[in-house]
């Protein structure tokens, strides 16, 4: 919640079915904090109305170029320029036409004629045969050319009973491709890996070791890093969440997979970020076939399992490292916390250290907070409060560009 508060958005609205759609956009916008002005078309207002709109952004709707009172109140010029950012959803084959050409026959289409140099982003949504038609994809590469932004289109069932690529892209995905329009890119040209959530160890065809890692942590992290225009790396264990917007994921289940998959993409990264929950321990043996309990009647014994250490992503991340690579590592304690992470600093080798307290309330494994204790190779000692996985992502990142000799 502290990105969008600040920012005022023009959300353009074209003559599509999906402006229906559109509504929901605003509604999220304001839900986040921002400050929402609605342009619609003349079309648009066909498929939806001024009520609702008004009733949903909380302010009047604008529409009309020529009405000299909306004029003095808000000239257009004015408009297209005190906004953040300039979202159209939809944004239809015929808006799309008239903005390539550099058309300003109403109010939509002037104010983003008059907008210089910031963030536009379209939303195309139609039917596919108009989607793919040459005339509607020359003027998709001309905008993007121009340097406006694209989400979308999806492809699936429309409106009209057909299937294929036109449906407006998602709310959350507008949403998203919309705070990266507005962050500067600090991060382009960097390569960060990032591992994240468990692993699991088989014990048997349907058994294995593992932790209550869910990876969200290593997701705010990739999420946080692609933000800012890095190419993310993403290797994790198990984990049920959708891959994030513009970072590669790699998927692994085992420690030996995931060493593998890390050590791979190591040399090319600027920096590595090491969420993940890696089992210290692999069963020695897998047995091909299911583990049976003792015949019922016969004598119980106690069940022996031996295990043998796994590869140690970490320390050979910091063995294999080339100066000006900034390695750092997580931490999960449950007692003596601070001593704890000063010992496993030193010996992991790592620049930083984020230790959690993976028994306090709202902190480390499953939950959307951390608090972490970031302790540094050359004694930096800093103790955040408890934040968003997101927001503790931000910061670490932060604290990586400290420790680029070139940044
Ligand atoms: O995934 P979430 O549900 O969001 O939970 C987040 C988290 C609790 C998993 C995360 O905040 C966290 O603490 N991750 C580190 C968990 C851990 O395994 O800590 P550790 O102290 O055992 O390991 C220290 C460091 O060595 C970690 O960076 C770990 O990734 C790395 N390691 C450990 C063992 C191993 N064989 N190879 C490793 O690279």
């Amino acid at each position: 919640m502290t990105f969008w508060p600040s920012k005022r958005v023009v959300v353009g609205i074209g003559g599509g079915i999906a402006a229906y759609k559109t509504v929901d956009l605003i509604r999220r916008l304001r839900e986040q904090g921002a400050q929402v002005t609605v342009v619609v078309t003349a079309a648009a207002l066909q498929f939806i109305t001024r009520m609702t709109l008004q009733a949903i952004s909380g302010a009047k709707v604008w529409d009309d170029l020529f009405a000299l009172d909306q004029e003095q109140e808000m000239g257009h010029i004015r408009l297209a320029r005190a906004a953040d950012l300039v979202i159209v959803a939809p944004a239809t084959a015929d808006l799309l036409a008239r903005l390539a050409c550099g058309q300003a026959d109403d109010l939509l289409t002037t104010l983003l004629l008059a907008r210089a140099g910031q963030p536009v982003l379209l939303a195309p949504a139609m039917n596919p045969a108009m989607w793919h038609h040459p005339a509607t994809q020359r003027n998709v590469a001309r905008l993007q050319a121009d340097g406006l932004l694209l989400v979308g289109p999806e492809s699936g069932a429309m409106a009209c009973g057909e299937e294929g690529m036109g449906r407006l892209a998602t709310t959350e995905a507008i949403l998203e491709a919309g705070r990266r329009a507005m962050t500067p890119a600090r991060w382009q040209g960097r390569r960060l890996l990032v591992t994240a959530g468990p692993t699991c160890e088989a014990l048997d065809p349907v058994r294995y070791l593992g932790n209550r890692s869910s990876g969200k942590m290593g997701w705010a992290v990739a999420l946080a890093a692609a933000r800012l225009g890095a190419e993310v790396q993403l290797v994790h264990g198990p984990i049920a969440l959708p891959p994030p917007d513009g970072v590669r994921t790699v998927a692994v289940t085992s420690a030996a997979e995931m060493y593998q998959a890390a050590m791979a993409r190591w040399p090319d990264c600027h920096a590595a970020i090491l969420t993940a929950a890696v089992a210290d321990f692999r069963p020695q043996f897998c047995q091909t076939d299911k583990i049976k309990k003792p015949a019922q009647g016969a004598e119980q014994q106690p069940m022996t399992l031996v295990l043998q250490q796994t590869e140690d992503i970490l320390a050979a991340v910091v063995a294999q490292r080339r100066p000006g690579q900034v390695v750092v590592g997580f931490a999960a304690e449950t007692t003596d916390v601070e001593q704890q992470g000063w010992d496993k600093l030193r010996r992991k080798g790592c620049d930083l250290l984020a230790v959690n307290d993976v028994t306090a309330a709202g902190c480390g494994f499953e939950v959307d907070t951390n608090q972490i204790l970031l302790l540094g190779q050359q004694g930096q000692r800093q103790s955040w409060p408890m934040l968003t996985k997101e927001e503790t992502a931000e910061r670490l990142l932060g604290a990586v560009e400290e420790l680029w000799p070139d940044y």
